[in-house]
């Protein structure tokens, strides 16, 4: 059985004031909404977890129960509270699986337009074999390192990728890269490589880009009105 966690219990303070990121109304819809549905109309996932802040557990659960497409989706749709960090945050989603889970992705709610054939791909891994898959981009900028405000050498981009989310993973290597003690990572597929596990790569997209900033939501918006144009 594939279970998917989303996390939606940050703040979004580098978005502005308002309320917080997931929750943050966007073309009508709160933002965490949007990755929901794309979940819930995979097939292949039974079950989703969304994590959101603890005052937001009962609204949060309201809104879902009438949402006309996860409402009465057949997916299994619980929702918990999360913790002071991402990561905690993932690991109390992980806490609440039913025990039949044997696989779970872990999905940023702030990655909102997350293509479906992200998800596809990422989970067609899985059932390959992998025990770790995370979605790839390239990177486009020049990178170059800071330390103590100095700027460092500039990195080959092309031996870059910036990795994005849902991340895919079997339970028992989740599990286990979440009690693994002392490491402290900005997304799950850092811990598990800190077990020695392989982490595989597949195509991310653009559009599973991470809102951030307030000009990501301008973008966001866009994106929304095309894809609403382009199903009319
Ligand atoms: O802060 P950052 O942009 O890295 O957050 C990535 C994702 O993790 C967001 O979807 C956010 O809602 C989630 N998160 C969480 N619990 C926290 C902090 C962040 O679920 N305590």
């Amino acid at each position: 059985m594939i279970a998917a966690i989303i996390t939606a219990a940050g703040s979004g303070l580098r978005l502005g004031p308002g309320d917080p990121k997931a929750q943050r109304m966007v073309r009508g819809l709160p933002l965490f909404v949007y990755s929901l549905r794309t979940l819930c109309a995979n097939q292949l996932i039974d079950h989703i977890v969304v994590v959101v802040r603890s005052d937001a557990v009962d609204e949060v659960k309201d809104f879902i129960a009438h949402d006309p497409i996860a409402g009465p989706s057949s997916t299994e749709v619980n929702v918990v509270a999360g913790g002071a960090t991402r990561q905690e945050s993932v690991a109390l989603g992980l806490a609440s699986m039913d025990a039949g889970v044997d696989h779970v992705l872990v999905h940023d709610a702030a990655r909102a337009l997350v293509p479906a054939e992200v998800v596809e791909a990422v989970i067609a891994r899985l059932m390959d074999g992998a025990l770790a898959v995370v979605p790839v981009i390239e990177v486009t900028d020049t990178i170059r390192s800071q330390v103590d405000g100095v700027l460092g050498v500039v990195v080959d981009r092309n031996s870059l990728r910036s990795v994005q989310t849902p991340q895919g993973f079997t339970r028992e290597v989740l599990v286990r890269a979440h009690q693994s003690v002392g490491v402290a990572a900005t997304d799950d597929a850092s811990l598990v490589e800190a077990l020695g596990v392989q982490v595989v790569g597949v195509n991310g997209s653009p559009e599973a880009f991470k809102i951030t900033y307030p000009t990501d939501l301008i973008f966001a918006e866009a994106l929304i009105d095309q894809q609403e144009a382009g199903s009319r």
